[in-house]
């Protein structure tokens, strides 16, 4: 069973993905989300309870984005409302994952007992939010990202009984709503939380994760001068070559080894500014031609 997001290589971190000029040979994003949804449908039956009432499908499409979009909560439950909101400008809402496809529950009930079943709470261990359970509930859709984060000493580490030896989860970097990416300038707030010198646990770390998504920024904006510049002919197979490498190191980060991927990091940036280089000195070469 396919449920594991197929995606074409792209530059790393928010920068140019390299589906942006592409016609898209794959299934349709719609189709591709229909995939993922019958997958977490089928992982996310631990969580939920009941099937689907068909006859009430008609009447309630999504009832936890019924009920929980009203703009009284802002003054009943802020708590509640904020949660909605982060959601709304969220890139899941973007994608169309909704309330369920994280929570579970049954969004065909429109009363809130019968939407909600048992154990929706993040305190309950049941939970697909509980903090251990949160790996499993985002690597439904992010699979090849979990299975690199499993190899990590943060999964190793998840489970403890004091807070601060505790590794990091999913939505301990990325927000509940999978909101934010750490990039250059917010990276070290993410890791100084744990690693400093009062806890004493790798105070650097925060520092080498800084240097090392400043080398991914560059090599995002290496990739997008040459995606532009360079001859048609010779860009396809460079690409092509680059774009392994990239999502190569785009999957290994939340191992988390950071000594490997800085070392992997530094050749490809060798590699892709060296291509920079040349298509710039060409470009010049030619307007000093073309000027004379
Ligand atoms: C210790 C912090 C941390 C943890 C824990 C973490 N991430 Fe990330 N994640 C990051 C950072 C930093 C980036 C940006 C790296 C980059 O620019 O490629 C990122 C990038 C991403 C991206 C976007 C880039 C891509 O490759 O598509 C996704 C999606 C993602 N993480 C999902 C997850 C999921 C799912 C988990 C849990 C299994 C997780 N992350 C755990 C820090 C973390
Ligand atoms: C008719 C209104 C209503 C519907 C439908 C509804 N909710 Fe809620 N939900 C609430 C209210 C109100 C709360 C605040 C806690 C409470 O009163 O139980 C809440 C709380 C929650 C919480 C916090 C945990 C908890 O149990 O307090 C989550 C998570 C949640 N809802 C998700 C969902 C999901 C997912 C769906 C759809 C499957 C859904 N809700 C459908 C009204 C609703
Ligand atoms: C991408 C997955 C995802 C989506 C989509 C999502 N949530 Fe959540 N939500 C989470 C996670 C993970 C947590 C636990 C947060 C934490 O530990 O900070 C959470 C926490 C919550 C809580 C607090 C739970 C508690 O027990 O206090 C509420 C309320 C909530 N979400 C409501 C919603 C509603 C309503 C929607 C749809 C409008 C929604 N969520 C969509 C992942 C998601
Ligand atoms: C039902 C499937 C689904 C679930 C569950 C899910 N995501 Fe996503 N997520 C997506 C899709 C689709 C995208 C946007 C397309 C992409 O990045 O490939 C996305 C994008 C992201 C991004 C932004 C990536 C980027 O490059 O902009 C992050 C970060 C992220 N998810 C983290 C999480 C976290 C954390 C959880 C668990 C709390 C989670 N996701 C649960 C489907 C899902
Ligand atoms: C919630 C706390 C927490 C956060 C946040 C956190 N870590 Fe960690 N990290 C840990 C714990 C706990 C360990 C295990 C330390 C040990 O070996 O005892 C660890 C271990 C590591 C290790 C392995 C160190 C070694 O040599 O064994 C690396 C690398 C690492 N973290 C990187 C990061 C990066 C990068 C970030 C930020 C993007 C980050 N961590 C954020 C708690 C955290």
């Amino acid at each position: 069973m396919e449920r594991s997001r197929k995606r074409q290589p792209r530059a790393l971190g928010r920068g140019v993905s390299a589906e942006d000029g592409a016609t898209g040979n794959g299934p349709s994003r719609a189709s591709r989300l229909r995939l993922m949804r019958l997958g977490c449908a089928l992982v996310l039956g631990v969580f939920a309870f009941g099937a689907p009432d068909a006859s009430r499908a008609a009447e309630v499409e999504d009832s936890c984005v019924d009920c929980h979009s009203d703009k009284d909560l802002l003054v009943v439950n802020k708590k509640l409302y904020d949660y909605y909101q982060d959601w709304q400008y969220s890139v899941h809402k973007q994608e169309e994952v909704t309330c369920f496809d994280c929570h579970g529950g049954n969004p065909e009930i429109a009363d809130k007992k019968g939407a909600h079943g048992t154990g929706l709470g993040e305190e309950d261990t049941s939970s697909a939010v509980n903090f251990k359970n949160i790996p499993d509930t985002c690597g439904q859709c992010h699979e090849e990202i979990l299975d690199s984060y499993r190899t990590s000493e943060h999964f190793k580490h998840l489970v403890r009984k004091k807070e601060e030896k505790q590794g990091p989860n999913c939505v301990t970097c990325h927000g509940s709503m999978g909101t934010s990416i750490p990039n250059v300038t917010s990276v070290e707030e993410a890791c100084v939380r744990c690693h400093n010198d009062e806890t004493e646990n790798h105070p650097e770390i925060p520092d080498d994760a800084r240097t090392i998504l400043n080398k991914f920024l560059s090599i995002d904006r290496f990739y997008r001068y040459i995606r532009v510049r360079l001859e048609p002919e010779e860009r396809g197979p460079f690409l092509d070559k680059i774009d392994a490498r990239i999502r190569d190191l785009s999957l290994r980060w939340h191992t988390f080894d950071l000594e490997e991927i800085e070392k992997d990091t530094q050749s490809v940036l060798a590699a892709i500014k060296q291509k920079r280089d040349e298509v710039r000195e060409r470009k010049a070469e030619a307007k000093a031609a073309s000027g004379d």
